[in-house]
């Protein structure tokens, strides 16, 4: 039974790939996230410059923005130049070539409807949601289904049943360790509504920066900020640029502990007597509100209450991790205070903390959520936790009857693999939980913590891997191919860029700087190859704090490096077919590397911020040379001599040491080719 079921799905993917249009040309769909339902039809819709689109349905002022948006990405990547810059509503809804409908405006709310059809034959497109929202997901399906032939641009025939597997696909962009502008907010938010993303978390306030301005107190911002803060009327503009997108913005305000900013200004609230300063370093650190003052409280009724004004989503988060407490054990008054009150720890007395704080966000009508710590028996069943430290706190919180979001392998941060992202489920097909328990699960977030991005290159920490993510939290879970995933994260990568992303643009941006405006050409040769340290190994090889340069070789490299992995597929196909197109293609690419460091050095030698990556291009060379001998004993049937082999060894160990903050990542791949000389397979 599970096997045929298998099998169906199966079917039911490949036959995404496949769309006969009229001459039985095959199409292939470049969808993400890949929708609930598709179902391929014959023909194709062109795309003319008498192309006219129309909405109807109420107060579609939404979707007027939205159409706009539509009609210039559409025109804009087709070089078409429409008659028609804007929607109009009604009147040529019949007649137009697009038709949007929709029944209700949405709401931006946890679970709210967001599902869509849409149907595009030879003679017209339409897309038909419950809400505007939906509609708004259908739009971005529709641009990704924009095809080409020697005709010109068609949207193939096809019918789409689209609705997300779960109500919670959020990204958290910390701008506290590093402050982000608007404008990357903004651009971010694009590629959110791109892949089908609906929750924008908002982390404000850190150590390193409290973010917001604030009236109540407003030496939070002008003192804990240095001057790096959005306006009331900025948070304004960006709730409601994501709302025309139908996201939602949740804002974090972290506390009781990674407070140092805060304390800045209001020492008086602090475990320990102050003075305080902004925090550089990243880490853990000791400054905590004292959750035994009543002025703490006062403080935090007055804040909550101006923040429920500014911010109009259901849910605040109080963050609520990482507490080590040490300010609380060291204060005698504080010590006292848990004695009287029966408090046995400091998990207990953060829970009291919690407590206070969510009687005043219940006051002003805000639902709480934090991260895992603040989870505790007998908190109401309305508050979400969110899991970061494991999957077991997610499983927990659901089979308690609390709902709970992911973050655990998300950590976008950590440079990992879209594949390793995307295979991390937050209800895999072997859940232990009962399908109500299920229920509880709402989806998750990436989190684009803030320690080693700029404005400058958060966008290539985000993108694309978050459209992995995106598709994990809207597609059934069966969908789950790694490679074509890996093929259409490609092109959709491409298309976030039409949305002012700089994930892709910014590199060779970052290169010409490396170099001085000399080639870059040796330097992208090296850097496709390498991947930034991953993990926290990063802060491990160095120590960087808020005025680190974020400007050298490793903030250049990407994650998931293309040519590297391309190099170790097509040693896998060598190895097992030994056919001489994979040899040939594995040939180019090693004669390119192994003569790369001569070109690479001279440059390397008038700018200095290379120093560091030249024994690392050194090795890369060297790997390439070991990497043709092996082709040649491989393909000459010649056994290596020892010598050779333990030559090798030493050339392989050292080049797998980090440099300048990056790995090489062919050097499983050289490996491989190197195994069966040794009496290895
Ligand atoms: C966290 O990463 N401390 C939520």
């Amino acid at each position: 039974m599970k096997k045929d079921k298998t099998r169906i799905l199966f079917t039911l993917w490949a036959a995404l790939f496949l769309t006969i249009n009229g001459s039985g040309e095959e199409v292939k769909l470049n969808l993400m996230p890949i929708p609930a339902k598709v179902v391929q039809k014959e023909g194709k819709f062109r795309l003319t410059e008498t192309f006219t689109a129309a909405v109807k349905g109420p107060a579609p002022g939404r979707l007027l923005k939205a159409g706009a948006r539509l009609l210039h990405r559409l025109s804009g990547r087709t070089g078409l130049f429409f008659s028609q810059g804007n929607f109009p509503t009604g009147e040529n809804w019949e007649s137009a070539g697009l038709g949007l409908t929709f029944k209700r405006v949405g709401r931006l709310k946890v679970g709210e409807d967001e599902s869509y059809t849409l149907t595009a034959a030879p003679e017209r497109v339409e897309i038909v949601g419950e809400t505007d929202i939906g509609v708004i997901r259908g739009l971005e399906t529709l641009l990704q289904l924009i095809g080409a032939d020697d005709r010109g641009y068609f949207i193939p025939a096809v019918e789409i049943n689209d609705r997300p597997r779960f109500p919670w696909r959020g990204l958290l962009i910390d701008v506290c360790r590093h402050f982000q502008p608007v404008e990357v907010i903004k651009r971010n938010l694009d590629g959110m509504c791109a892949v089908k993303m609906n929750v924008l978390h908002w982390h404000l306030s850190e150590d390193q920066g409290f973010r917001v301005e604030c009236k109540s107190f407003p030496k939070l911002h002008q003192l804990g900020s240095d001057g790096l803060y959005y306006t009331q009327e900025q948070i304004r503009e960006v709730i409601a640029y994501a709302a025309d997108r139908g996201i939602r913005v949740m804002p974090e305000f972290d506390i009781p502990g990674h407070s140092t900013s805060w304390l800045v200004g209001y020492p008086e609230l602090a475990g320990a007597a102050g003075p305080y300063e902004i925090e550089r370093r990243w880490g853990i650190f000791d400054p905590t509100f004292d959750p035994t003052r009543k002025a703490t409280y006062k403080f935090f009724k007055k804040f909550f209450a101006e923040m429920t004004a500014l911010f109009p989503d259901e849910y605040m988060h109080i963050g609520g991790d990482e507490n080590n407490g040490k300010q609380w054990d060291a204060n005698p008054k504080i010590q006292a205070f848990m004695k009287k009150h029966n408090i046995p720890d400091n998990h207990a007395l953060q829970a009291y903390f919690n407590k206070r704080i969510l009687a005043i966000l219940t006051r002003n009508g805000k639902k709480m959520i934090g991260w895992d710590e603040i989870f505790q028996p007998g908190l109401p069943k309305n508050i979400i936790i969110h899991s970061w430290r494991g999957q077991e706190a997610l499983k927990g919180a659901a089979k308690k009857g609390y709902p709970v979001i992911l973050s655990n392998g998300y950590y976008i941060d950590l440079v990992q693999s879209a594949e390793y992202h995307y295979l991390n489920d937050p209800i895999p097909p072997d859940s232990p939980l009962t399908e109500e328990e299920k229920k509880f699960i709402l989806g998750g977030e990436a989190t684009m913590w803030g320690e080693l991005i700029s404005p400058e290159t958060i966008d290539s920490r985000i993108w694309p891997r978050t459209a992995a993510i995106a598709e994990r939290l809207w597609s059934p879970g069966q969908v789950k191919d790694v490679p074509d995933m890996y093929r259409r994260l490609e092109i959709i990568s491409l298309q976030l860029e039409e949305l002012g992303l700089l994930h892709k643009k910014n590199q060779a941006m970052m290169l010409r700087r490396l170099t001085g405006g000399r080639d870059i050409h040796p330097l992208k040769i090296l850097i496709d190859v390498t991947e930034p340290l991953k993990g926290y190994k990063r802060h491990q090889g160095r120590v960087y704090t808020q005025f680190s340069p974020l400007t050298c070789f490793v903030d250049a490299a990407l994650p998931d490096a293309k040519v590297a992995g391309e190099f170790r597929r097509q040693v896998d196909l060598y190895m097992q077919n030994r056919d001489e197109k994979s040899k040939k293609k594995l040939r180019r690419l090693l004669t390119l590397w192994e003569g790369n460091h001569k070109r690479l050095k001279v440059i390397i030698d008038q700018s200095p911020i290379l120093k560091e990556i030249e024994s690392l291009s050194e090795d890369l060379s060297r790997v390439a040379q070991l990497g043709l001998e092996a082709l040649d004993l491989l393909s000459s049937g010649k056994k290596a001599e020892p010598t050779w082999i333990e030559e090798k060894k030493e050339i392989l160990k050292k080049a797998a040491l980090p440099r300048g903050q990056v790995e090489l990542m062919i050097l499983s791949a050289i490996e491989k080719l190197a195994a069966p000389l040794r009496g290895e397979t």
